[in-house]
């Protein structure tokens, strides 16, 4: 009994302990940084290792970066004006993962399909003229988290939308607390985008927008990303969705340890989330591709040579036949958790334990109270009847 409770104790201390602690911070050694300028350095100390986080969005395409390095590694960034132009990390990280927004497409879905259709019109919307406004933002050892918005231009008639953008790190492992509830853990970051009263172009009349995600990872060139689907126990924390879809990164997917992007195949067309609210939101193969031209990411990846580094796309488009297209709510809204180390995956919580312990033991119970009278009744009856016999 005690040596369990120890047990117990020491697993939950194990858990405790493998929580980070984080320091996040603004543009940190930049001296002619201003109000338009956001990038958040967050150093993730675990108890063996160091996760460097980086969240970027000054040359315009918004960036998370994840570099793992030893314990007592730091990362040093060297400014050029407004915009980094060097990482250093030392010692040089063991593994790196990044992901980046770098176009917004929209399609003209002909055939109220939902999804993308290269066969049909469809455009991309470059993010480079966009400027990238901090909204809000929580940089503490117990949160960081920025949200920031930018306006977007429509050259053609001179109309324009909004594209909201929100990244989060908590240091534990929870369910996020907004839908879909994507699950969080110390190594990850839950990245949540939408897109508001975008004017769509003139000449289509059934636009939808999709967006363009660049992966990055300093896995050998000649692998790839891997696209699972797996099923969710229940769909208690996101109502009627019970598919979680993971990309894995060659390192993930081969050594159980690596980069990856984790989300449900939901997407929301109006602020208020819900069941009502939700449409599909679609992933398509991946396409090999090298890192945009003037980014970040090429800054990050800079010491890296071609072979050593894995660079896809994919594209994610949101709708369902029927659903009156994107100007229906003129909003369109997405969440995604980016990572390293294994996806987290749900749990029963005790609600669903008790539902279903009821559910199995209420019968069980039956059964074994009826089975029970009838032995009860069989073994009065043999006791009576042995009564008459002696008394015979
Ligand atoms: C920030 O960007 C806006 C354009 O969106 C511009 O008007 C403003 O001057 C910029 N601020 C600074 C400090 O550069
Ligand atoms: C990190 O650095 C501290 C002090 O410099 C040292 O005491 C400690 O052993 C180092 N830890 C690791 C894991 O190298
Ligand atoms: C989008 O348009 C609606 C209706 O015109 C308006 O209420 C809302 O504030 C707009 N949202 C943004 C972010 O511009
Ligand atoms: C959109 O326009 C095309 C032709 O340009 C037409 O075939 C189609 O029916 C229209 N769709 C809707 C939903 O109006
Ligand atoms: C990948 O390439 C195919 C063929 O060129 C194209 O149809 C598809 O749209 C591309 N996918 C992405 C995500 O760019
Ligand atoms: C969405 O915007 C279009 C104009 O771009 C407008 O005609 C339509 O009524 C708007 N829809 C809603 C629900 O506000
Ligand atoms: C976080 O990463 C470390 C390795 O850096 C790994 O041991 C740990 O299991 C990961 N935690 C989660 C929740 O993925």
């Amino acid at each position: 009994m005690q040596l369990q409770v120890l047990f117990i104790i020491a697993l939950l201390s194990f858990a405790v302990a493998q929580d980070r602690k984080i320091t996040p911070q603004l543009n940190p050694g930049c001296r002619s940084c201003n109000d338009n300028t956001t990038l958040v350095y967050v150093k993730c100390q675990g108890p063996s290792d160091t996760i460097h986080q980086i969240w970027d969005f000054t040359r315009k395409l918004p960036t998370v970066m994840i570099a793992v390095a030893s314990f007592n590694s730091t990362l040093n960034i060297i400014w050029g004006g407004t915009v980094p132009v060097r990482f250093d990390i030392s010692p040089p990280p063991s593994y790196s993962f990044a992901t980046a927004l770098d176009k917004l497409y929209e399609y003209d879905d002909l055939d109220d399909n939902g999804h993308f259709d290269p066969k049909f019109p469809h455009h991309d919307h470059k993010l480079d003229h966009l400027v990238w406004h901090l909204n809000n933002s929580r940089l503490t050892e117990k949160d960081a988290m920025v949200q920031v918005y930018a306006t977007l231009h429509n050259e053609r008639d001179g109309e324009y939308g909004t594209v909201g953008i929100k990244l989060d790190l908590l240091p534990y492992k929870d369910y996020a607390t907004e839908l879909p509830h994507l699950i969080h853990t110390a190594n990850s970051t839950l990245f949540d985008i939408s897109l508001v009263n975008l004017t769509t172009t003139s000449g289509y009349n059934a636009s939808r927008y999709a967006l363009h995600l660049v992966l990055a990872s300093t896995d050998s060139v000649t692998q790839t990303m891997h696209y699972t689907l797996r099923k969710s126990l229940d769909d208690e924390h996101t109502p009627g969705v019970f598919e979680v879809i993971e990309i894995k990164s060659p390192a993930l997917y081969n050594e159980e340890v690596g980069g990856y992007l984790q989300f449900r195949p939901v997407g929301y067309v109006q602020p208020e989330r819900g069941v009502a609210s939700s449409t599909v939101a679609h992933v398509s193969c991946f396409n090999r591709t090298s890192l945009p031209r003037y980014s970040t990411l090429r800054t990050f990846f800079d010491d890296y040579g071609k072979a050593n580094l894995l660079v896809q796309d994919m594209m994610v488009s949101f709708g369902e036949p029927g659903d009156g297209y994107y100007r229906q709510h003129n909003y369109t809204a997405w969440s995604f958790s980016v990572g390293y180390g294994a996806p987290p995956t749900e749990k029963f919580s005790w609600f669903v334990v008790l539902i279903i312990s009821l559910g199995l033991g209420v019968p069980v119970l039956l059964a074994l109270s009826g089975v029970a009278y009838v032995l009860f009744r069989r073994h009065k009856q043999t006791n009576s009847r042995t009564r008459f016999e002696n008394e015979d």
